[in-house]
Formats: structure tokens, C-alpha cells, sequence
């Protein structure tokens, strides 16, 4: 059962007020998702490329006046910004993660809570599935994703267990190896599937960049290692004097999400 809403958006308020919209200016909304944070961003005047990996985001997303839609992946976010005239701009928003609707979506894989095919893409074209993974790769590998993205003590046994018992098809397949590991295993797939933490490192030197002196950055992570990321490009940039850290501490919201902000100098 699909829930009503695509998706709640989290720290709404904070994260627009971190933006500090202007009117007629531009706006990127790399994270599109339902679109709740373009929606708030377009009703105080702003202008919004948004873009998401995930089709059924972009036909969720309601057609708003003054916001351009475009399915691509935030690591290509320079070319993208470029090629929609958007370059620079004022403000650029990450809110990192999957929305409540791939999440309740059972036959896209991402939840140990209900039962479909182990796929995990959030976008439909990558080439592996979560299946892949774990059907494919070696026990060494598979300990590697246990151990960096989901930090699971027992990631050797875990691998050694799954290896033997596949061919796995199903997320309850995966469900009865991992036990009282399933979320962090079920998280630890995800993020190798769609090369998370790739993208993140990627986007955001491309994202200071991208942003007019003056322009802000707001980034929502909700994952210790997302943040770790986030912590340390934004120290970077604070210690070059290139950026003003708009928080010294992460603001803290639903979901244990976390949000970092800065403004270029
Ligand atoms: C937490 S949701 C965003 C929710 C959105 N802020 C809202 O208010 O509805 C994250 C969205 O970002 C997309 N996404 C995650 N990583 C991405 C990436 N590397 N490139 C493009 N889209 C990505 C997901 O498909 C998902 O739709």
C-alpha cells in the first residue's frame, strides 16, 4: 500500500530560511524529489532547476510555475546548471536520501519492512540492482559494503552467511540472513547501489562553484557518513576563507536528519 503523501518534507522551514530566498533569483534544488522544499523556495519568488534520478519523482512533482524539472543525477550538476542557463545562481539545496514514497514503493527494494525484489535503484537505469550485489560479488566485497556503509561488526559473518544461501531474490530473502542487522545491511546495499556517497563527494565542489558570492548552500544529510562528508568539504572551505559557515552545529530534525549551510564570501 502506497502511503498519501510523496513525502514529508523535513527541516522545511529551516532550510528555506537558510536560503534566504530572494525574489526572481535563481534556485537548484538538486534533491527534487515531491518537491515540498522547491515549493516553499518558488512561493517566496524564487526560480528552481530541480532535479532527481528518479522518474516518479519527476512525475510526482507538481508542475510549478518558475520550476524546471530535469531528471539527471546531481553528479553531473555543473553540466546540467549549464546547460538550463542556471550558472550562477543564488542558492542550491541537497537534502540527501530517499523520499517517503520510494520507501513505501514495495517494488522498489529499499524497505526490510515490506517484502519485493532486492533492487534498491533510485535510478531505474543504473545497471545493478541490489540482487546484483549480492549475488554476484565476492564475500571480501560484500564484507566491504557491511563494514564502510553500514558499519556492521559482524559484516564477515554476514557475507559468509549470504554466499551461501544464495541466489537471494527477495528483500525478506535478505530479511532472514541479516536479522537485527537488517536496516544497517538494508543501507549499507542502497548506498553502494547508487553510489551515494560518490555523488556526494562529487556535487559539492561543483555546488560552491556553481553559487554566486553571497550564494548559500544547504545541505540535509541523514546519515553519519553523509555528514562526515559534509562536515569536512564545508571546514575546507571555511579554513580557504572562501565560505561563512551559517551553523557551527548541525541543525537536527526528523529522522535524525542533520543540516549543514553555508554563504560564499
Ligand atoms: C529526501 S528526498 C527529497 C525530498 C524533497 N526535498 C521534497 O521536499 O519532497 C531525496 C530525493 O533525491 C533523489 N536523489 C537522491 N540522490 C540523488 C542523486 N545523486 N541525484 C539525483 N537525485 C537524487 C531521490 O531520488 C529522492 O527523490
Amino acid at each position: 500500500m502506497q502511503s498519501m503523501h510523496y513525502h514529508n518534507p523535513v527541516l522545511l522551514q529551516e532550510a528555506v530560511a537558510f536560503l534566504a530566498v530572494i525574489h526572481g533569483s535563481k534556485y537548484i534544488d538538486c534533491t527534487l524529489g515531491g518537491g515540498g522544499h522547491t515549493a516553499e523556495i518558488i512561493r517566496l519568488g524564487g526560480i528552481v532547476l530541480g532535479l532527481d534520478q528518479d522518474p516518479e519523482a519527476l512525475s510526482a512533482c507538481p508542475d510549478l510555475q518558475g520550476l524546471t524539472k530535469v531528471r539527471s543525477n546531481f553528479s553531473h550538476l555543473t553540466e546540467v546548471a549549464g546547460r538550463y542557463g542556471f550558472s550562477p545562481v543564488s542558492g542550491i539545496l541537497i537534502d540527501l536520501g530517499l523520499s517517503q514514497h520510494q520507501i513505501d514503493s514495495s517494488h522498489r527494494g529499499f524497505s526490510f519492512q515490506k517484502n519485493g525484489p532486492l533492487d534498491m535503484r533510485m535510478d531505474p537505469d543504473l545497471p545493478h540492482t541490489a540482487a546484483t550485489l549480492i549475488n554476484q560479488l565476492s564475500t571480501n566485497q560484500l564484507t566491504r559494503i557491511f563494514k564502510d556503509f553500514g558499519e556492521i561488526p559482524v559484516a564477515k559473518h554476514l557475507s559468509q552467511k549470504i554466499v551461501s544461501q544464495r541466489p537471494l531474490t527477495t528483500t525478506q530473502d535478505l530479511l532472514k540472513i541479516a536479522g537485527k542487522w537488517s536496516q544497517q545491511a538494508f543501507q549499507a546495499l542502497r548506498m553502494a547501489v547508487n553510489d551515494e556517497l560518490g555523488a556526494l563527494n562529487s556535487v559539492l565542489p561543483q555546488a560552491y562553484e556553481l553559487l554566486s558570492p553571497s550564494g548559500r548552500l544547504v545541505v540535509i544529510s541523514f546519515h553519519s557518513l553523509e555528514d562526515r562528508i559534509v562536515k569536512i568539504e564545508f571546514k575546507r572551505l571555511f579554513e580557504q576563507k572562501s565560505v561563512t559557515l551559517l551553523n557551527l552545529k548541525p541543525l537536527f530534525g526528523e529522522k535524525s536528519a542533520k543540516l549543514r549551510a553555508y554563504v560564499k564570501n
